[in-house]
């Protein structure tokens, strides 16, 4: 997460490991470094010792080497999301034409970002139903649009049929186990962030439902899920008309689901 930073105060350190951050030297130099002259500092560390995130007290979460804005409450950025944005660039580098890219439940908006990065010519859009969310996203997306609203609700419909890339890490914690979660997601990222329903693949089978509309010939649906959802998300798609297939799981544990939009050929390939 840091480049070279300044050897920082062995006290803040001290407090930072007694509270039992286990990379205290790492985050007392962060700290410091963002802490404007000092003058932030005890505010910063006060809440960095009851528990909040440190990139939400940071401000920033670095994500595909960029620093992504953060603001309370809002989801933090996972590395192992970082995986779905790789797939989603090399499907984009297929493409003849910049592509239409969206970007659903986008928390602070960091894996349609990461991809507009690297994919010049990207149309991007980014849709939250969570409004700290989307001002969060609002920092971050300035090539794009942000919506607000419930999945496809957010989106204008002109982009029905055209979205070629449909990008989406929503919630699949099973509601029963978001209990099980680190202190830090269960008090400091909101609810709807976390919450995906009794099984956790509530929210994956609304998004496939409905991705047919928006998803333009041969686009493709990229979800996040866990090893253990993977089927389930999978066949969500497949119910929906889609043609599934599963990436990973990767050394991290990080699954993802891509599901294709028609038409095919009959040999089961796609028109473009
Ligand atoms: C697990 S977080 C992921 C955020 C972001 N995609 C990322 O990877 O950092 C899930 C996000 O989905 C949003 N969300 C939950 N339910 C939603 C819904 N019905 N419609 C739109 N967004 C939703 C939450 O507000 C949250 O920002």
């Amino acid at each position: 997460m840091a480049g070279s930073l300044a050897e920082p105060d062995p006290a803040v350190v001290t407090a930072l490991r007694a509270a039992g951050c286990v990379y205290a030297e790492q985050e007392a130099a962060l700290l410091e470094e963002e802490s404007r002259d000092g003058r932030d500092l005890p505010l910063m560390l006060t809440r960095r010792l009851s528990g909040e995130p440190l990139e939400q007290v940071l401000g920033w979460a670095e994500f595909c080497g960029l620093r992504i804005k953060l603001t309370p409450g809002v989801f933090v950025p996972r590395k192992r999301t970082e995986e779905l944005v790789e797939l989603a660039v090399k499907l984009a580098s297929t493409l003849e034409d910049p592509p239409v890219v969206v970007d659903l439940c986008c928390g602070t908006g960091a894996i349609g970002v990461a991809v507009a990065s690297s994919v010049p010519g990207t149309a991007l859009h980014a849709a939250d139903i969570d409004p700290d969310a989307v001002a969060c996203a609002r920092l971050n997306v300035t090539g794009g649009q942000v919506h607000e609203g419930d999945l496809y609700d957010a989106l204008p419909t002109g982009l029905r049929g055209r979205v070629d890339l449909l990008l989406v890490n929503a919630p699949y914690v099973p509601t029963d186990e978001i209990r099980l979660m680190p202190a830090e997601a269960r008090q400091h990222e909101h609810h709807v962030a976390l919450d995906g329903g009794v099984d956790g693949v509530e929210i994956h089978r609304r998004v496939a439902a409905g991705a047919s509309q928006w998803l333009a010939p041969g686009g493709s649906l990229l979800i996040e899920t866990s090893r253990h959802q993977a089927t389930d998300t999978a066949l969500a798609c497949e119910a929906a008309g889609l043609q599934a297939e599963v990436f990973g799981p990767d050394d991290q544990g990080m699954t993802v689901v891509r599901a294709i939009s028609g038409p095919w050929h009959s040999s089961g390939t796609m028109t473009r």
